[in-house]
């Protein structure tokens, strides 16, 4: 684990072997970059011309220095134009900023942090994106590997330059985003870890632990207790396997008297071969990955039970495995859920609406919180709509949207909303249950008829879809991930749940 702490000393002062600026358009020096090239005994205005440094947006440059038979590194890092400074830049530019330092064999790395104010942010608040962001870019998953193949780190350290006035605050924002940006790593090992190695017993386990170690409630039923609870969609999925299913719910409570509930939900299909619906290999090969949003859900437990926001918050995870075998639910297969509905199967494939359902009915009866957001690995059909860069947000709750939408731009998990509207709804009816797992061919559009199948579950209750089948995974040129599993949600959920009043 990479280390992160404030210091109020100056950048030039601190025991480092690599000083990091962020700069924007233009800004090619500061008092900060002249005391640190004074103390080497360098100048560094021909490097910058050599390279064409201008601050411009993902602009890196990096100067190399000896000083006292040492070496050293000083590292630029553009932000772009002072006026469209988003923090998702900044994000990106501290994430290039560390690759360049651990490409560079650097230890320690003295990172002066920019204004705040420029991304619109508290001191505080961007200590945290940048602990978070450091976290997550300094994530390998090597587990496999033999030594000499594993990931070579040598960064160790990282020490925030910030003003005295502010340094109790960045300490505590740079705690806070340790916190959030571990529960993002803990996600993408659960999802990267092979199927084989992670069942639904398995992470149901991992689940327990955080529990107990953080006092949240905790609650577990077994394949057996699915099935005599009327869980039916559950129990259908999980029936082709050895592996027993299992539905798992951690509970965190507010200290805050009258607070409102949340509720997180999140499809976890250890792995998805389509079941009888056979997948191609070729789609095949990523399906560890179909338990993207119970890692994201159950990771963000674990944070936010540290960072105690002022609301409940309930995460559920139905956690299956779907294999076709003798005992495989089937085409033409009918369903009944815990809510008394049921559905026919068209396509095993179609396995997390089924699982979901069960989870949605049970958190809607017995938690009737004040939102219910469900984080599921859904359907191919929103991540060729979407790609890999936003998830897609299926709500007709305008309000519910707005603070999705506000906590995606502040956290960095990126939404995009789909319509979703009732005009979708007839695409799911059967002709032999109350709706089918497939949408009628005729209306296409697969990642909305899929939100309204869950939609069936959650009654009233103001209801989100979010589909991360396209963002869950080998995300492209996002310098804070590689590839493989990117934790997307947890930054969401606790950003949603922190914000929640
Ligand atoms: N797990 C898949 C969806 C998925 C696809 C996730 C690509 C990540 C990347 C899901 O269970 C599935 O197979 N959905 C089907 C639904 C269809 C049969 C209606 C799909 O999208 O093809
Ligand atoms: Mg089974
Ligand atoms: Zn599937």
């Amino acid at each position: 684990m990479i280390s992160i702490t404030a210091s109020s000393q100056k950048i030039s002062e601190q025991k480092a072997d690599c000083f990091g600026f962020l700069l924007t358009e233009k800004e090619t020096t500061s008092p900060e970059i002249k005391a640190c090239e004074k103390k080497l005994g360098i100048t560094i205005a021909p490097f910058i011309k050599a390279h064409d440094f201008s601050g411009k947006k993902g602009q890196i440059c990096v100067i190399p220095a000896e000083h006292n038979k040492k070496i050293y590194h000083i590292i630029l890092a553009g932000l772009g134009s002072k006026k469209d400074n988003s923090i998702e830049t900044y994000r990106r530019a501290v994430a290039q900023l560390y690759r360049q330092a651990n490409a560079h064999k650097v230890k320690t790395i003295a990172l002066s942090l920019p204004k705040a104010s420029l991304f619109d942010l508290s001191e505080q608040e961007l200590a945290q994106q940048t602990a978070t962001t450091l976290a997550m870019t300094s994530y390998n998953f090597d587990d496999f590997f033999s030594k000499e193949n594993k990931t070579k780190v040598t960064v160790e350290s990282v020490i925030a330059c910030v003003s005295s006035a502010e340094k109790a605050k960045c300490a505590a924002g740079i705690k806070d985003g340790e916190t959030v940006g571990i529960a993002v790593n803990k996600a993408r090992h659960w999802v990267n870890t092979p199927p084989s190695d992670l069942t639904p017993i398995d992470l149901a386990e991992y689940a327990k632990k955080i529990a107990k170690k953080h006092g949240l409630k905790f609650t577990q039923f077994t394949e057996k207790e699915i099935i005599k609870k009327g869980m039916g969609g559950l129990a259908g999925v999980g029936r082709g396997s050895d592996q027993e299913s299992q539905l798992i719910i951690m509970e965190y409570k507010a200290s805050k008297k009258n607070a409102e509930t949340i509720t997180f939900v999140g499809k976890g299909i250890t792995f998805d071969s389509g079941g009888l619906s056979l997948k191609p290999p070729v789609h095949m090969e990523t399906m560890k990955e179909d338990m993207s949003g119970a890692a994201a859900v159950i990771a963000s437990m674990e944070a936010l039970a540290q960072l105690k926001p002022n609301v409940n918050v309930v995460g559920i995870a139905p956690l299956a495995e779907n294999l076709p075998s003798g005992k495989a639910t089937k085409p033409g297969d009918i369903l009944r859920f815990y809510n008394g509905k049921t559905a026919e199967v068209k396509n095993t494939d179609a396995e997390g609406r089924l699982v979901l359902a069960d989870a949605l009915a049970y958190a809607a009866k017995h938690y009737k919180p004040d939102a219910i957001i469900d984080f599921a690995t859904l359907t191919g059909a929103c991540a060729y709509a979407l790609g890999p860069f936003y998830s897609g947000l299926m709500t007709q709750d305008d309000d519910l949207a707005a603070v999705i939408e506000d906590a995606a731009e502040d956290s960095g998990d990126h939404v995009w909303r789909l319509p979703f509207s009732d005009d979708y709804k007839v695409a799911i009816k059967s002709d032999v249950a109350d709706i089918c797992n497939i949408g009628s061919n005729k209306y296409m559009a697969g990642a909305i008829t899929a939100g309204h199948f869950l939609k069936h579950f959650v009654g009233d209750i103001p209801f989100a879809h979010l589909d991360i089948a396209g963002t869950a995974f080998n995300v492209p040129d996002r310098p804070y991930y590689k590839a493989g599993a990117t934790g997307v949600g947890v930054r969401l959920m606790i950003d949603i749940a922190q914000h929640w009043d």
